[in-house]
């Protein structure tokens, strides 16, 4: 198992592993697999978490304790139905999505997981959606947040995340690796100059105790940054 491989015999490899720990670990049931079925069907793209990434996150909500939930980027509500399914049926999931068809898809896909009382999805760019949220008579705080939109906003986003946060919250930031490319600092790349602000954010926020971790899999190399309110 050490010999060398080609950079597609590696993926493969990730790719294997991935479906060998999601067959044990998350299988997917009905209303995940139509999820993502009826999201390719209506021309969206494949971006959504793995399996068991949606695992992760499932379970990092069921340690907290989570009853509410703040995600940003729903795309077709695959993410969403692993947070949503991790909360009590009093909980709340509030996820923000740009685009009104890729909304329309999440809505009915959370609908068949019979999880449309527990999460509602807002419509709009975020930046435009948070201000309204926070607004709101008892909106917040939020238990754990997912961000995953638009990469170039991500430290806004965060900015966001801690002001409708308390002590112990978690968030989780999407795509903080990205093949390496973060490490790109001389990049006009508005996607890796938000991630690197985003991280160089976290890093001087004393509110924030945080770590980022590379993944490999099915969607390739990337990986996750997790930060803890802490006060
Ligand atoms: N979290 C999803 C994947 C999200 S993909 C999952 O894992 O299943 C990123 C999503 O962010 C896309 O649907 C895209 O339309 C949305 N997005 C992009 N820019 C945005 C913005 N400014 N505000 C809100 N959502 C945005
Ligand atoms: C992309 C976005 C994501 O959120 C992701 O997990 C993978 C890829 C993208 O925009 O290419
Ligand atoms: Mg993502």
């Amino acid at each position: 198992m050490t010999q060398e491989l080609t950079p597609d015999q590696w993926r493969r490899r990730w790719d294997a592993v991935d479906r060998y720990v999601t067959e044990l670990l998350a299988p997917p049931d009905e209303a995940l697999t139509r999820a993502l079925a009826d999201s390719d069907a209506a021309g969206l793209p494949s971006i959504a978490v793995a399996a068991n990434q949606g695992k992760l996150l499932h379970l990092l909500a069921r340690t907290l304790g989570a009853r509410t939930v703040l995600e940003i980027g729903t795309l077709g509500g695959y993410s969403t139905i692993w947070l949503a399914r991790a909360l009590p049926a009093t909980g709340r999931l509030i996820s923000l999505e740009y685009s009104p068809d890729h909304a329309e898809v999440a809505r009915a896909n959370l609908a068949r997981a019979g999880l449309d009382s527990i999460a509602e999805i807002r419509t709009g760019p975020a930046l435009e959606t948070l201000p309204m949220l926070a607004a709101e008579p008892g909106a917040g705080p939020f238990d754990l947040f997912f961000i995953d939109a638009d990469k170039v906003n991500n430290p806004r986003y965060v900015e966001w995340a801690l002001k409708l946060s308390r002590p112990g919250s978690l968030i989780v930031v999407d795509n903080v690796v990205r093949g390496g490319s973060i490490l790109d600092a001389g990049t006009d790349d508005p996607a890796v100059r938000g991630t690197r602000e985003m991280y160089e954010l976290v890093a001087r926020e004393p509110r924030l105790d945080a770590t980022a971790v590379q993944t490999v899999g099915s969607k390739g190399y990337d990986g996750f940054l997790l930060a803890r309110v802490v006060s």
